[in-house]
């Protein structure tokens, strides 16, 4: 059983700094006099909006009131979310929204539908510019969905938060499917299946807990660099553990997280989209201080393949973090893209190249380090040299190769091998041949695409002096209206 919801009001009060939210508007009240609207006026119109400060730094919200109209949106209530939203904007602040909404207010008609078109338009044009992060914190249907949608982040709450275009009665009687809330638009639903929300949390308070923490590794707009916080983590600590981490066995999978949590400040990593797409882990942490976005292949799920979820996932995530000036560290474990048809006739293909587009177009400080596999397209794609990434390491169990030597034998000695009177030891004997060549860094370090070959345990060491060197990165894209990434 999970917590009562808050009100918006204590939802205002705990996610700013206390004592600090500014509210505006507070007398609005929508102006329809239809459907007996006329005498049914409450000051604020069922939203809160408003800027204050969170750890001291200046952030915009609103937070929608579901006990008002089912929280839906009204030309007035809109013209305030868009007045906050324009507010940030030329101050360069975050803007967190509590969405708690039924969506456009039905009795308004094209008026609420227009007052949607506007937020959404101010969600589009404030994009890579401020942060915005979306909180869904009741029923959400229709624009209530949309607008988070266009955000960056959107987190839900488990048992009391749901999303969808239309609703179970709706979907019953068009197409007479029998679906409840929760399995057509609950919290879990758009953590795993969809990818539609990155994060889910227990209540309203861990809600608002995680938005706060969110906001710590991120800056106010894409001008600001990220805060620096001082640590106690010793730059130079070595975890001899990670010496022994990765097994002997090419095919044993292991936990990419112990990895992660090893290296960065004091293990701790804010996994985003924990629930979707496993085979590939981001997330924020720090490194001496320094917010950095983590990306990394899981070998423990899926032996850490590309599919089409993961590639997605991850080309987000690079996205955001290029867009606000946030240090990129890749961890790579890859065998390559997931074969079959599923994801062949589901556009890998296109879907895979969001990734390689999204790390070849990053121009913040872009730091690799291969663990393990580095197999074919998947090393191209995962922030290799060639993507202009700036500092490549290769621990030494790394394997920079076409593919695997298993299949690389079946292609190369498809004659010798039928030819051969004893097919095992000819097998064994040139996956032998091809392991000595290619299991190793040492053919990427002769050319550079590997900058530096290094012990595990000096991994934490060399990507804190690797973002030090980087600070005053500059680099650019040529000059265009914008990209055309595979969508
Ligand atoms: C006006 C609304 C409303 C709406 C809910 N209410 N949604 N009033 N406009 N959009 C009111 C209800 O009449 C009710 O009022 C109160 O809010 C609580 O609603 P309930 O239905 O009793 O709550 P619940 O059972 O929890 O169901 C919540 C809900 C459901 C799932 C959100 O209300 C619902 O399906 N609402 C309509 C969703 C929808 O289709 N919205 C329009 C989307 S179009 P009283 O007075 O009885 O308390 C849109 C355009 C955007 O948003 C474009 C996108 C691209």
């Amino acid at each position: 059983m999970s917590a009562p919801k808050l009100t918006a009001r204590e939802r205002i009060d705990l996610l700013f700094d206390d004592g600090t939210f500014a509210e505006v508007d507070r007398l609005v009240t929508h102006r329809c006099r239809d459907f007996g609207m006329a005498d049914r006026l409450v000051p604020g119109d069922g939203v809160i909006a408003g800027h204050g400060r969170v750890q001291g730094r200046v952030v915009y919200a609103f937070a929608q009131d579901f006990s008002v109209f089912g929280g839906s949106l009204s030309e007035t209530n809109a013209a305030k979310i868009v007045k906050i939203m324009e507010a940030a904007m030329k101050v360069g602040a975050p803007v967190i929204g509590l969405n708690d909404s039924g969506g456009a207010r039905i009795q308004e008609g094209v008026v609420s539908l227009a007052g949607y078109s506007d937020i959404f338009l101010r969600n589009t044009l404030a994009s890579g510019v401020i942060p915005q992060i979306s909180a869904i914190m009741g029923p959400c249907a229709g624009g209530a969905v949309y607008s988070p949608a266009i955000t960056d982040f959107t987190i839900m709450v488990r048992g009391t938060s749901y999303m969808f275009v239309t609703g179970p009665d709706v979907i019953r009687a068009v197409t007479h499917e029998q679906v409840t809330m929760e399995e057509l638009g609950g919290a879990m639903t758009h953590n795993e299946k969809s990818g539609v929300a990155h994060f889910v949390v227990d209540d309203d308070r861990d809600c608002l807990r995680l938005i706060r923490e969110l906001l710590s590794f991120l800056p106010g707009n894409n001008v600001d660099d990220p805060p620096r916080v001082e640590t106690s983590d010793p730059v130079d600590r070595a975890d001899e553990a990670l010496d022994t981490l990765v097994p002997v066995s090419p095919n044993q999978p292991y936990d990419m997280l112990e990895v992660i949590d090893a290296i960065v400040d004091d293990g701790h990593f804010l996994e985003v989209h924990q629930h979707f797409a496993k085979n590939m882990l981001v997330g924020f942490a720090r490194l001496g201080g320094r917010p950095v976005g983590v990306v990394a292949n899981q070998p423990a799920c899926l032996a850490g393949t590309l599919d089409i979820d993961a590639s997605v996932k991850a080309a987000r995530f690079v996205r955001f973090c290029d867009a606000f000036n946030i240090p990129l560290v890749t961890f790579e474990d890859v065998p390559g893209f997931l074969p079959g048809t599923v994801q062949e006739w589901g556009g890998i293909i296109r879907h895979g190249a969001k990734l390689l587009y999204a790390f070849a177009e990053a121009t913040v400080p872009k730091l690799t380090v291969i663990t393990r596999k580095a197999y074919g397209g998947a090393y191209c794609v995962m922030a290799s040299k060639h993507l202009r990434t700036d500092a490549n390491f290769a621990w030494p169990t790394a394997e920079i190769a076409v593919m695997g030597a298993e299949g690389a034998v079946n292609i190369l000695y498809k004659r010798e091998l039928a030819a051969a009177e004893d097919q095992t030891a000819t097998r064994a004997a040139k996956v032998a041949e091809y392991r000595e060549k290619f299991a190793n860094p040492n053919v990427a370090a002769e050319r550079g695409y590997i900058d530096e070959v290094i012990a595990p345990r000096q991994t934490r060491a060399k990507l804190i002096a690797a973002l030090a060197t980087l600070t005053t990165k500059r680099d650019k894209n040529p000059p265009k209206k914008h990209g055309n990434i595979p969508l």
